[in-house]
């Protein structure tokens, strides 16, 4: 009997964190909620779950993180005035965060003890079945099929954990989870190692592991397992370079641009990126951008 081939449903957001390059502007809001253009950054990334399929959307949140739970709620009040003032469109806007057939799950996670405790939480929603991991700081411009629809084929192909990746400067690994691989094909690696931000020269690679997961559930008992590390924190990384001793962990470089919106620069710069895409904005502020360049 051929075994059934396995579907990923379910998607992970961790948006515990405390943003702290962001202060004073996470004080008391997300730094998931910052907008680029008009769209919040944990928008961002769910659209691009959506697009992948995905159904079933968990959020683990942390103190003063209530706006994430409000933006993908109804807002009955909003609503109600946009249809008395008859503004169609924006209640369109707000009514179609989320499609109908989404559901959103949210589990609070009482301490910001690191990205691998943030991915534990979920363990009980996310059952045995392998899902996927967004960090909504990594903003990726991918184009016609979005970083994790093409995660996704791969998946598909291999059904089994594909971490996201790209290629970073050597002075950039302290960064980043690093990855070592051995060449599959031009995007597809298998990882022989991983290490969590090595210092730069110390690095096995220039490969880093970036905000984008395909996980199978097996990493939950690795993280159950694992000591704090890198920053006194849970790292999920570390748990994965448990995983690869029985499982095989694949790197895929994606087709995209990537944003770090974790950081004030890659935020600026996503945000540009964006405005020149926007059709009622790309003109004029373009022209803006000449004056700059002038002055
Ligand atoms: P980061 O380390 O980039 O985010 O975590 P941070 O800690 O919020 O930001 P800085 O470094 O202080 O500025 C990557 C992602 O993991 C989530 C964050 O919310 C972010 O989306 N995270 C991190 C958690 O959910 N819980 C944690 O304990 C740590």
């Amino acid at each position: 009997m051929t075994e059934r081939k396995q579907v990923v449903r379910k998607a992970e957001f961790p948006v515990a964190g405390l943003g702290t390059r962001f202060l004073p502007a996470t004080k008391v809001s997300p730094k998931e909620m910052l907008p680029v253009v008009d769209k919040p950054l944990v928008q961002y990334v769910v659209e691009e779950a959506v697009a992948a399929g995905i159904d079933v959307m968990v959020f683990i949140v942390g103190r003063s993180k209530g706006a994430i739970l409000d933006h993908f709620d109804k807002a009955y009040e909003l609503e109600s005035e946009l249809t008395s003032r008859g503004a169609g469109d924006d209640l369109a806007t707000v009514r179609n965060i989320v499609p109908p057939h989404v559901t959103c799950v949210y589990i609070r996670q009482a301490e910001a003890l690191g990205l691998g405790h943030a991915v534990a939480c979920a363990k009980a929603v996310i059952g045995d079945e392998p899902f996927a991991v967004l960090l909504a700081d990594d903003m990726i411009d991918a184009g016609r099929s979005s970083c994790l629809a093409q995660m996704m084929t791969v998946f598909e192909d291999r059904q089994c954990t594909v971490l996201g990746v790209q290629t970073v400067q050597p002075s950039e690994t302290g960064d980043y989870g690093i990855v070592a691989a051995s060449v599959i094909n031009d995007r597809l690696s298998l990882v022989d190692a991983i290490v969590e931000k090595p210092k730069a020269g110390q690095a096995p690679s220039n490969l880093a592991v970036i905000g984008r997961y395909i996980l199978t559930p097996a990493i939950f008992d690795k993280l159950e397992n694992i000591p704090r590390g890198a920053g006194d924190e849970i790292q999920l990384t570390d748990a994965i370079a448990m995983l690869l001793e029985d499982e095989t962990v694949l790197a895929y470089e994606f087709e995209g641009k990537r944003y770090d919106c974790g950081s004030k620069l890659g935020y600026l710069s996503a945000t540009v990126k964006q405005s020149l895409k926007h059709p009622d904005l790309k003109g004029p502020f373009a022209e803006f951008l000449k004056t700059l360049e002038l002055t």
